[in-house]
This record gives C-alpha cells, sequence and structure tokens, in this order.
C-alpha cells in the first residue's frame, strides 16, 4: 500500500512552502545579474509584465492541475491525457539539471558564510577574490557536495517536518534584513543615479533578447515548467484558496526579487559604473556586496547575517528541487524515500562537478560557448522549461480546456480575478511568446541572427 499523500497544514503553510521554493538563489543572485546586464529598468519593466500576466497564469494552471490530480508532474500530465505524459518525464527532467549547479552556487554561498563567520569579510572584499575562489578545484567541489548533503538530509525528513518549517522561520528575516541593506546602499552618495538606472525603463533599450532573458528568469523564480509547481498543488488540501495563495506567491516572488536588484544594482553602480554592470555575470552578488559591507559599519556582522539568509533562501528552494525529483520516483516506482533521495543526491553530485570545476580545471571546455554552469542554466530555463510550458499550454488550452483548471481553483466557490487574461494567455499569447522564444534562441545560437 502506498503511504497516504502528506499534505500542507493549510493555506499558509502552502503559500510560506511554495514561497519558501520561489524565493531563493533565482531571486537573489539570478535576477539582479540579469537585470544588469539586460539594460535596468527596461528589463524591470517587462519582468514585472509578464510576472503578472504570464507569470500568474502559468502559476495558477501548475497548482490547480496538481491539486486536481494529486500527483507528481508525471503521474498529473498521464491523468490529464495521455498524449501528454511525455511532456510530465520532460518538466521532471529540468529539475534534474537544475539541481547539481543549483548546489553549486549554493556552496558559493556556504563558502561566503564561513568566510564571515570566520572574520574574513575583508578578504571577500577583494575585487579578485570571488573569480580565483571559483578557480579553484577542491574547495568548490567540497562545499558543493556539503551543501547537497544538507539538501538531501531535509528532504529525508518529508514535506510537512522539512519543507515547512524552514520556510516559516526565515522569510520574514530576510526581508527585513533586505530592507535594511536596501536603505543604507540607497543613501550611499552616488547610488541614485545607479537606482535611476535600475527602475527606470529606457525603452531604446528593449529588444527581443531581454524579453527572453525576462521570461526565462521568471520560470526559473517561479520555480515554473519543472513540476515543482504540480507537485505543490498537489499537497495541497481541497479547501484552500488557491487564487489567493497564487497571488500571494507572485508578489512575495517579485518582490523579493526587485528588493535584492535594489540592493546589488546600485551598488556595482557607485563602483564601475554602467559598463561594470553589463559586463556583469554570475558573479555579481558575491564580488560586489562584500565591497559594500567591507565598507559599512558592522559590515563584517551583517555580511555575516545576509550570507546566513541567503544560504536559507538556497537551501529551501534546493530541497523544493530534490523533492520535485523524488516525488516523481515515489509516485512511479516502489522505491522507498530514503533510497530516492541519496539516488539522486549522488547522481546530482556526478551531475555538478563540470560545473563546479567550470571555471577552473575544466575553464577550456566551453559547450556552445559557454561555461558548464551557464550552459546548464541555458539549456534548462532557456530550451527545456519553454517546450515544457509550451505544451501545457497546449494541452489545457486546446486540449483538454482552461475550465478544468478554472473549475478546480473556483470549486469552493472562490472568485477568480483575471480569468480573461488566464485565458487568453493560455490559449494564444503564452503558446505564440514560446514558439517565438524558441525559435528565437535557436536562430541566435546557431548564429543565424546577431545576438
Ligand atoms: N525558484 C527558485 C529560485 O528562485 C529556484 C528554483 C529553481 C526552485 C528551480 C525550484 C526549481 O531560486
Amino acid at each position: 500500500m502506498k503511504e497516504e499523500r502528506s499534505s500542507f497544514s493549510g493555506g499558509l503553510g502552502f503559500v510560506l512552502a511554495a514561497a519558501g521554493s520561489a524565493v531563493g538563489l533565482g531571486n537573489l543572485w539570478r535576477f539582479p545579474y540579469l537585470a544588469a546586464q539586460y539594460g535596468g529598468g527596461i528589463f524591470i519593466f517587462v519582468y514585472l509584465i509578464l510576472a503578472l500576466t504570464f507569470g500568474f497564469s502559468l502559476l495558477v494552471m501548475e497548482i490547480g492541475m496538481g491539486r486536481k490530480t494529486k500527483a507528481s508532474a508525471i503521474r498529473a500530465f498521464e491523468t490529464i491525457n495521455k498524449k501528454f505524459s511525455w511532456v510530465g518525464y520532460l518538466a521532471t527532467l529540468v529539475p534534474i539539471i537544475i539541481l547539481p549547479y543549483y548546489c553549486v552556487i549554493g556552496g558559493w554561498v556556504l563558502k561566503y558564510l564561513v568566510v564571515y563567520l570566520t572574520g574574513g569579510g575583508v578578504d571577500a572584499a577583494d575585487s579578485a577574490y570571488f573569480g580565483n575562489y571559483v578557480a579553484g578545484t577542491e574547495q568548490p567541489l567540497l562545499y558543493f557536495g556539503v551543501f547537497l548533503l544538507l539538501t538531501t538530509l531535509i528532504v529525508l525528513g518529508g514535506v510537512k517536518e522539512g519543507v515547512e518549517r524552514f520556510s516559516k522561520m526565515l522569510m520574514p528575516v530576510l526581508v527585513v534584513l533586505a530592507i535594511g541593506i536596501c536603505i543604507y546602499i540607497v543613501m550611499i552618495p552616488g547610488a541614485l543615479e545607479g537606482v535611476k538606472y535600475y527602475l527606470l525603463p529606457d525603452f531604446s533599450k528593449f529588444s527581443l533578447k531581454t524579453v527572453c532573458a525576462a521570461m526565462g528568469q521568471l520560470f526559473f523564480s517561479m520555480s515554473l515548467a519543472m513540476g515543482i509547481m504540480i507537485s505543490y498543488g498537489s499537497y495541497v488540501k481541497d479547501d484552500v484558496n488557491v487564487m489567493k495563495s497564487v497571488n500571494h506567491i507572485e508578489i512575495f516572488d517579485t518582490a523579493i526579487a526587485l528588493l535584492s536588484g535594489l540592493m546589488i544594482v546600485p551598488a556595482v553602480y557607485i563602483f564601475s559604473g554602467e559598463e561594470g554592470l553589463k559586463s556583469s555575470g554570475v558573479g555579481l552578488m558575491f564580488s560586489t556586496l562584500p565591497r559594500v559591507f567591507a565598507d559599512m559599519p558592522f559590515g563584517g556582522i551583517i555580511g555575516l547575517v545576509f550570507f546566513i539568509l541567503v544560504f536559507f533562501a538556497a537551501v529551501t528552494s534546493s530541497i523544493s528541487i530534490l523533492e520535485a525529483i523524488v516525488s516523481n520516483i515515489l509516485d512511479k516506482f516502489n522505491w522507498d524515500r530514503r533510497k530516492a533521495s541519496f539516488g539522486v543526491a549522488i547522481m546530482a553530485f556526478v551531475l555538478g562537478i563540470p560545473s563546479a570545476l567550470g571555471f577552473g580545471a575544466l575553464g577550456d571546455v566551453t559547450p556552445l560557448g559557454m561555461d558548464f554552469l551557464t550552459f546548464f542554466d541555458y539549456i534548462s530555463n532557456s530550451v527545456l522549461m519553454p517546450i515544457v510550458a509550451l505544451f501545457t499550454c497546449i494541452m489545457f488550452g486546446w486540449v483538454v480546456g482552461t475550465k478544468e483548471i478554472e473549475d478546480e481553483v473556483t470549486k469552493n466557490g472562490e472568485s477568480f480575478g483575471r480569468r480573461k487574461i488566464f485565458r487568453v494567455m493560455i490559449k494564444y499569447v503564452a503558446p505564440v511568446c514560446l514558439v517565438v522564444i524558441l525559435i528565437f534562441y535557436s536562430l541566435a545560437q546557431f548564429g543565424f541572427i546577431s545576438y
């Protein structure tokens, strides 16, 4: 007999756990560096519009689908429509690709946490520190392994005990600290120019590239198109108001992303101007903030607290990535949780080695011209997720009908704000955008258009 499906204790527990999955390195690490790279305000502008329409619709669709089927991605797709069951498998592939490199970055965070803990914050403020660190071999591997192991041990605790308890305690603290750091940074002389760059859209900088980047970020940040929100939806009790929960998750996730950009982008602007922002990459958070902390009174302590919080945000997300993979295995095969969790962890460690060493020992190997970490990030966010999202939209928009979802999320008489947007998005706008993006990316990748 299967064990009874565990569930969240209620609406709030669900929102906090889903927010725990959504809010993570995507908000704190990925969003700021993309915003910096893709023109600041214009990126934010595009992102916000997409979040309120596209992101919202996909989130409702996935959570609704999970609660309706009470199953994880693979079985959920099978249940809704047999012809689309391959989408479930594809969706499950995404977290398998993300987990390894996510834990590599988690390892970087852990390293910085340890550096601050041992009073080395001043060293970390050196502009070459990050580059030197990731070029190493033993340390990046070690911290990556430790981060992955921690993630695994928490997932072994089960849904309620593991995921919920962690998320509940730490999110509010993260918000308060982030606001505090923002206020400090915005008051540094010269920061205002950076704030302007970050917030005011300059429409001459608009390009399809910005839209693509924003959309990929949306998937990543809201944990969409990879089965995660389907799994989470399956743990939601039938009397929970899904619409309300979706709104809260959406607002929370976006607010944290904006906040962390505000913490990081103006600070980079102060130190290295607009050029520095454009050439920024995956190291942005790690190379800038330590410089800010070094200038701050009590910077050592603030830096420590900051990296502790980033670390916890990263852990609550990484457990959700691992959980998504494990719950699919449990749904599909008769393995026990222990075996599944450790099996996946070992696989993730092996798969993560290229990403961990891609800035050092394996620096010369550049698939599609990218380092390994960026490559895996690209394959998952820019190729697989759009494909999964596209076919999920086609399935609901054109085959089974959006009504299935609408009925599910309003079955206790809840009101469905943005219902029209939802329908039009799922049926027309999202599929068209996704096809355009997929074509554009492939053309750009193979050199047919300049990018
Ligand atoms: N959404 C999480 C974040 O913003 C990361 C994540 C990615 C979580 C993929 C689950 C799956 O960091």
